[in-house]
């Protein structure tokens, strides 16, 4: 193997830079000539790709986002795109591709895979956390940092009223983010899609805390969440809890930027040059995680089928601990 690819898929998650970074060096260092793929999978088809040398990643691995930008390709989703993809890839001799993506982008990966044979290595890149194969994905921990600091200033003003907020985060259909963030910030409630609450379980919780002396309270509700978003949910609760000062915040795509934590810098380091050195020694078709502090590799089917379980204990615990 000579030349390899690197590209990022799907949304953009804090820490793919330093991921993008370590691929960089990873395969230089190895001898490898390595182009950088601009917007995902739409790049590979129109051939919108650089050559990277050691300085095309300098000072990035503190910046959100990626240098290499993203797409969703519905192009790619094609076997003509997918045939334009591969066409590309053999003009530019590349014989191997790190993907740096979410479950999305893996299902591309190995469909392309499955018709090309293209070795390939998916590194998880998502803000969700919600991939099979590894403990955490680049990005989940500075997202819950972001959401938490936005818990923390709304808690003040929702003191200062004696108010209810609900507050939206992110995760597609994964409670991760905000199980972590209600746990942090001390919410009094956390509905997750994995442990649906009931509207009317929640308003019994807000009534009891109002009864129990609590004069403002925190709902973090996952985007989601089976039993509807955090408008609906807030709704709801206004018609029954007449005498409560309810607010709804969504806090939206700020989760998806600013810089990589410490964690999720280091996360990107270790996976971006383990997916390097998986393909040199002759891995494909597989997702490079950590679990338990380890590299393993789980291959795309499992990582993108099997379903990473919620620890049902920290949702106990949410509970106990507001009362
Ligand atoms: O997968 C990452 C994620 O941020 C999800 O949490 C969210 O549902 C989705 O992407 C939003 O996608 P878009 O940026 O296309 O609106």
């Amino acid at each position: 193997m000579k030349t390899i690819a690197v590209l990022t898929s799907g949304g953009d998650a804090p820490g793919m830079n330093a991921c993008i970074r370590s691929v960089v060096r990873g395969a230089i260092y190895h001898n490898l000539n390595i182009y950088g793929i601009i917007r995902g999978y739409k790049g590979v088809i129109e051939g919108d790709m650089i050559k990277m040398e050691s300085r095309s990643v300098s000072n990035i691995i503190q910046q959100g986002g990626t240098i290499l930008k993203s797409a969703r390709s519905d192009e790619f989703r094609t076997k003509i795109g997918r045939q334009k993809a591969y066409e590309q890839m053999k003009k530019h001799g590349i014989e191997g591709l790190v993907v740096i993506g979410g479950n999305g982008s893996f299902t591309g990966a190995e469909i392309f895979y499955k018709e090309y044979g293209i070795p390939t290595i998916g590194v998880p890149g998502t803000i969700d956390n919600d991939l099979y194969g590894t403990d955490y994905t680049i990005g989940f921990d500075t997202a819950v940092n972001t959401a938490l600091d936005a818990v923390d200033k709304i808690r003040d003003t929702a003191d200062s009223h004696d108010r209810v907020f609900f507050v939206e985060v992110m995760g597609r259909d994964s409670g991760y983010i905000a199980i972590q963030t209600g746990i942090g910030g001390g919410a009094e409630i956390v509905m997750v899609p994995e442990n649906p609450d009931s509207i009317e379980g929640v308003i019994e919780s807000l009534r009891s805390g109002r009864n129990n002396q609590k004069s403002s309270s925190i709902v973090i509700v996952a985007e989601g969440e089976e039993v509807g978003n955090a408008h609906y949910v807030a709704i709801k609760a206004k018609e029954k809890l007449t005498n409560m000062d309810i607010r709804v915040t969504n806090l939206g795509h700020i989760q998806r930027g600013g810089a990589p934590t410490a964690m999720d810098r280091i996360l990107g380091s270790r996976l971006g040059l383990a997916a390097v050195e998986g393909l040199i020694a002759g891995r494909k078709n597989e997702m490079v995680g950590i679990v338990d502090d380890k590299v393993v590799y789980t291959t795309f089917q499992d990582a993108i089928n099997k379903k990473k379980p919620l620890n049902k204990d920290l949702i106990k615990m949410v509970n106990i601990l507001s009362i």
